[in-house]
C-alpha cells in the first residue's frame, strides 16, 4: 500500500505544542493554562465530561478561535492567530463534532475540494497521495458518486477524515469521531485511525466520551475538567487516577442512577 500524507513526501518528525493556553467566553473559562504536546506518529486522547473544554482546545489548535493567553506552535511556527484556512494549509487537519460536509456534493467532490486547495498550496506534500488513494484508503470508493448527505453516519465520519487527509496534514484533530456509531462501526473506526497513523505518519489528537474507545486507540490520554487538564498519561495510569474516577463516576456512584454511557465508562475504569 502506498504511503499517504506526510509519509509520502518523506516528512521528518513534526511537533505540535500547546503552551499554557487560556480562553474564556464571558465569565466562563473554557481553557485555563492548558499545555499539551503531540509528535508525528502519536495518537493522543482528550477526554472529559461535557463542557470540559475539549472542543475549544481543538478550535484553538486549528486557529478557528484566537487564544487569550499562551501559544500554539507547529515546529516552532505560531498557529494561533493565523485563521482556520492558513492553519489547515500549515498542516493541521480536523473533523468536527457536528459533521460539516458539503451535503449536496458527492463523496469524491468533497475530497476534491480539499485536494485541489492542497495541490495549489502544498503540492510537494501530495507526492503519492491521490483522491482515488484516499477513497480506497477510507473504504469509500464504492460510494464515491453518492451525495455526502445520503451516506450512513459511519461513512460520513470516514469521509470527513478522508477530506482532512487530502491536505496532507502533519496533525489530524478528530472531535468525537465515534459519536453516534454502533459498536461495529466504532471498531472499524479504531482500525482506520491506526491505519491513518501507520500510513501517513501524522500525529493524531482524538476526543471522545467513550473511555473504552479512547483507551483502545490512544497511547497517551489527557483528561480535562472545567477547562483544566487534571490528568495525563498512558491509559493504564489515567484510568486509576482518583480525580478521573471522581469526574467520571463521582456523584453518580449508585449504579442505577447512571446513564448507559456512564455505566460503560465506569466498567472501563473498573476493568483494571
Ligand atoms: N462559542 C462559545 N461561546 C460561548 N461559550 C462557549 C463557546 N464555546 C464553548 N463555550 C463554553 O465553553 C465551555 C467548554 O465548551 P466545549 O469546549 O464545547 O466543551 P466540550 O467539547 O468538552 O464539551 C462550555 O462551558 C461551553 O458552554
Ligand atoms: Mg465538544
Amino acid at each position: 500500500m502506498l504511503p499517504i500524507g506526510r509519509r509520502s513526501w518523506g516528512g521528518v518528525m513534526a511537533r505540535l505544542d500547546v503552551e499554557r493556553v487560556s480562553k474564556h467566553f464571558g465569565g466562563v473559562y473554557a481553557l485555563r493554562d492548558v499545555s499539551l504536546h503531540c509528535e508525528s506518529g502519536e495518537i493522543v486522547g482528550l477526554i472529559g465530561p461535557n463542557g470540559a473544554g475539549k472542543t475549544t482546545l481543538l478550535n484553538v489548535v486549528s486557529a478557528a478561535l484566537p487564544v487569550d493567553q499562551g501559544s500554539v506552535t507547529l515546529d516552532g511556527k505560531r498557529l494561533d492567530g493565523t485563521g482556520p484556512r492558513n492553519c489547515a494549509l500549515m498542516g493541521i487537519g480536523r473533523t468536527f463534532q457536528n459533521i460539516r460536509l458539503f451535503g449536496r456534493l458527492t463523496v469524491r467532490q468533497n475530497i476534491d475540494v480539499a485536494y485541489s486547495t492542497a495541490l495549489a498550496h502544498r503540492r510537494a506534500r501530495l507526492k503519492d497521495t491521490t483522491v482515488d488513494g484516499l477513497l480506497e484508503f477510507m473504504s469509500l470508493s464504492a460510494a464515491q458518486h453518492r451525495r455526502a448527505r445520503e451516506l450512513p453516519y459511519g461513512q460520513q465520519r470516514r469521509l470527513e477524515i478522508a477530506r482532512a487527509l487530502a491536505l496532507a496534514p502533519d496533525f489530524l484533530l478528530l472531535d468525537e469521531p465515534a459519536a453516534g456509531m454502533n459498536e461495529a462501526e466504532s471498531e472499524r473506526l479504531i482500525g482506520s485511525i491506526r491505519a491513518v497513523r501507520d500510513r501517513s505518519g501524522c500525529g493524531i489528537i482524538v476526543i471522545d466520551h467513550d473511555l473504552r474507545f479512547i483507551m483502545t486507540v490512544c497511547e497517551r490520554i489527557h483528561v480535562m475538567h472545567m477547562g483544566e487538564l487534571i490528568a495525563h498519561g498512558p491509559p493504564e495510569i489515567v484510568q486509576k487516577d482518583p480525580r478521573v474516577i471522581e469526574v467520571y463516576i463521582g456523584g453518580r456512584g449508585r449504579a442505577k442512577d447512571r446513564t448507559r454511557k456512564e455505566a460503560s465508562n465506569a466498567e472501563a475504569l473498573a476493568a483494571h
